[in-house]
């Protein structure tokens, strides 16, 4: 039985990564996803964390959702962003957008664990200028033909579903854009490669292609030509996940970079002391927003600018944060080990799901 009460899910969720630590070295070192973690999480039932309970989640609120991808990612990076995806992104968007029919076939399956989800907006041509996208979904007998190419997709070629942007009327522009729901087994589904990364190596990243995919009707997520909203608002949504990963990622530079302190008799030198200051503030500065943004999303508010200000924050705080802790660590810090793990698997949170730009571009217009 999984805990409601935070402290108590804070608990659980940290007995569930500690039993993950163990593949997050090797994963990263043999560039492979991380299915022994994976397995374990989903086993813990923590998967559905947000999904309702009667399509067999835990139906929790998004604060518990923030702290299991927050603590996840103090463990594993790598297995906090498939989560993020899977239980966060595309669970969220099928909760939010997808039919009854639709729900009650896939969440279950993400809750249990049988299913990893996916989510395709980004394109070669168009990155952050998303609603520019050019992949086609053409009318056909009984549902639609997409063709075109998808490129860093996280989970894509371990997913069983995509949840797939393509445009149905390219004369409308954004408002021509339709959501899909593409199972990975359809045939013409094709992932072209998996990406050598800097961080994040057990996770999968991948460039797939549609090659005259058919997807039938009753796959289409939403109404047609919404696609794009739909994409933004679970954008905002995923955002919130970033920004936790923002805040697992300071809570583990400096706890690192304090035990270092402690076991090299620095705790008096206050060049380092007062680095372990800036750590601690960086990480209650995260939280604040991260919550903030959480707490409105759950009381059904505009959360749009306070997700953008938590994943701005969170994740520049989290780039700075490894960058003291390397600084503390000094040599020791550059020798393969979960401090240079950890500082490569950072930098990504700056660009994925909405660069620190197209943040501050969301926030601005909000206030105009
Ligand atoms: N929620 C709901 N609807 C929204 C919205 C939101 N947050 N923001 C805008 N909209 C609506 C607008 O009201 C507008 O609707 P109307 O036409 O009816 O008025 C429509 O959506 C289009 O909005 P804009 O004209 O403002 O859109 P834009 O083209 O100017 O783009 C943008 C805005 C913020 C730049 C957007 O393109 C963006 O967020 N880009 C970044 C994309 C991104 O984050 N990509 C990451 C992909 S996922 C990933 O990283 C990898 C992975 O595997 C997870």
């Amino acid at each position: 039985m999984v805990p409601a009460q935070l402290d108590e899910f804070r608990e659980y969720v940290r007995e569930v990564a500690e039993s993950i630590k163990q593949f997050s070295m090797i994963v990263d070192r043999e560039d492979r996803f991380a299915k022994e973690s994976v397995s374990k999480v989903f086993e813990s039932g923590l998967a559905g964390v947000i999904i309702p309970e009667k399509y067999g989640g835990l139906g929790l609120t998004t604060k518990h959702y923030v702290i299991f991808i927050e603590e996840l990612t103090k463990v594993c990076p790598s297995t906090a962003v498939t989560f993020a995806v899977t239980s966060g992104l595309s669970a969220g968007f099928l909760i939010n957008f997808a039919s009854e029919d639709i729900k009650r076939e896939y969440l279950p399956k993400v809750s249990s664990g049988e299913y990893i989800g996916a989510f395709a907006l980004t394109e070669p041509c168009c990155g952050s200028d998303a609603g520019n996208l050019r992949t086609r979904a053409e009318e056909t007998d009984g549902g639609f033909k997409l063709n075109g190419q998808k490129v860093f997709i996280t989970n894509a070629s371990v997913a069983n579903f995509v949840i797939t942007m393509a445009s149905t009327d390219p004369e409308k522009g954004k408002k021509g854009i339709t959501a899909f729901l593409v199972d990975t087994d359809s045939k013409g589904f094709l992932v072209l490669k998996n990406e050598y990364k800097l961080g994040w190596r057990g996770s999968v990243t991948s460039t797939i292609v549609f090659d005259d995919v058919f997807v039938p009707k009753d796959k289409v997520i939403g109404k047609r030509g919404e696609g794009f909203k739909y994409a933004l608002a679970s954008l905002d949504a995923g955002r919130i996940g970033i920004a936790a990963m923002g805040m697992g990622t300071i809570a583990r530079a400096l706890e690192i970079s304090t035990e270092y302190v402690k076991e090299n008799g620095l705790t008096d030198n206050e060049n380092f002391t007062y680095r372990l200051a800036d750590l601690a503030w960086m990480y209650e500065v995260s939280k604040e927003y991260t919550f903030k943004a959480a707490e409105k999303k759950d009381k059904g508010e505009n959360f749009t600018k306070e997700a953008s200000i938590a994943k701005l924050v969170a994740s520049e705080y989290a780039m700075k944060s490894v960058n003291i802790m390397m600084d503390i660590l000094g040599p020791d810090g550059v020798v393969w080990g979960e401090a240079e793990r950890l500082f490569r698997d950072t930098k990504v949170l700056e660009i994925g799901e909405g660069t620190s730009e197209i943040q501050r571009m969301v926030i601005s217009r909000t206030l105009l």
